[in-house]
């Protein structure tokens, strides 16, 4: 290596809090190595880390090095150079926050995709989740990135929500500790919320915001609550699933006409349909154009989508409403 810098060194120069000699140290050594995985990993996972404006310039000074003028030519050069790449997953999950923190979309969707697989041909079974979160709960609420995307989250649904936000019946899909019942209680009239998992559930009963907790499946539950439902909402509960059809349905039946639907899903590009992240934690992603088709087919007419970042990653935010 010819570089005096190290990827080492850049890390422990951003986790001292020296962002600007960690970004200086990044950027002279993808100067010297363009072409290193690491160096450009080092570089757009500080790009995410950053504000806006430093974002902005960093990916401006990337293109420079790279002897291209955009971030769209930027990422098409990661793609040739690093799309085969094993371990390619964070520089293009890095890369696609920076881009969805600066509002470029499609771009940001671009990105994501590198980091995606076709998806495994099952779901994740219902007692997988129960055992992930009987290990997780007790430090759910205490994760800022939690608390970021249910605050990203409940800020878009209150911006979305139409007509009189009161005397609402709720569902709160996938509650689990229940960190969307504070934007939720007020709009309620009657506050339910679903969850598999029980410590989870604990959780969200000592907010003392629900009127009505049920521990099960949410597809199941919403099933069986037919025209009850005046608002469904459903975060970081949709990737568990596979096929997005039996929610929508459930939904549908649990909602009345003209019952609004929200719910945050990872994205894949049109034509992929439904895909699987190669990293992280695996969690399903797909097309706007897959969930735009099975919600007609279910009888919902779209009221709106944006992409925003839900537990750290790009998310579709979907609003619909049951016809
Ligand atoms: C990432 S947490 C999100 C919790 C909460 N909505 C929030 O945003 O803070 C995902 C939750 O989804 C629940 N979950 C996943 N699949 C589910 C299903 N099919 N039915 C009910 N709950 C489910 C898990 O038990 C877990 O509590």
């Amino acid at each position: 290596m010819t570089t005096p810098h190290s990827v080492a060194m850049i890390r422990r120069l951003a986790e001292q809090g020296r962002m600007a000699e960690s970004v200086n140290a990044a950027l002279a050594a993808i100067a010297a190595h363009p072409q290193s995985l690491e160096f450009n990993t080092q570089a757009t996972y500080l790009a995410a880390r950053a504000t806006a404006v430093s974002s902005q310039s960093i990916l401006q000074q990337m293109c420079v090095h790279h002897f291209v003028a955009t971030p769209e030519q930027l990422l098409r050069k990661f793609e040739t150079a690093f799309a085969a790449a094993p371990d390619r997953y964070e520089l293009f999950i890095t890369l696609s926050i920076a881009l969805c923190r600066l509002e470029w979309t499609d771009l940001a969707i671009q990105a994501f995709a590198n980091a995606l697989n076709p998806a495994r041909p099952q779901d994740v079974v219902a007692n997988a989740i129960v055992r992930e979160y009987d290990h997780s709960a007790q430090h759910y609420d205490q994760s800022p990135a939690h608390h970021a995307s249910i605050k990203a989250f409940t800020t878009l649904l209150a911006e979305c929500v139409e007509g009189p936000r009161r005397d609402l019946a709720v569902i709160d899909a996938a509650c689990g500790s229940g960190l969307a019942a504070a934007t939720l209680r007020p709009w309620s009239q009657r506050l339910t919320g679903m969850d598999l998992s029980p410590p989870m559930l604990a959780m969200a009963d000592q907010t003392g915001l629900y009127d009505r907790l049920v521990e099960g499946d949410m597809v199941a539950a919403m099933a069986a609550a037919p025209d009850q439902a005046d608002l469904v909402v459903c975060a970081g509960g949709t990737y568990y699933l596979r096929d997005l059809a039996p929610f929508l349905a459930a939904a549908r039946t649990c909602l009345k006409p003209g019952g609004q639907l929200f719910f945050a899903d990872f994205p894949a590009l049109d034509g992929m349909g439904v895909m699987e992240t190669i990293g992280g934690t695996f969690r399903y992603c797909r097309s706007a154009a897959l969930t735009r088709a099975l919600a007609v087919e279910h009888g919902f007419s779209e009221l709106n989508c944006v992409l925003e970042l839900s537990f750290n990653l790009p998310a579709f935010h979907w609003h619909f409403r049951r016809q």
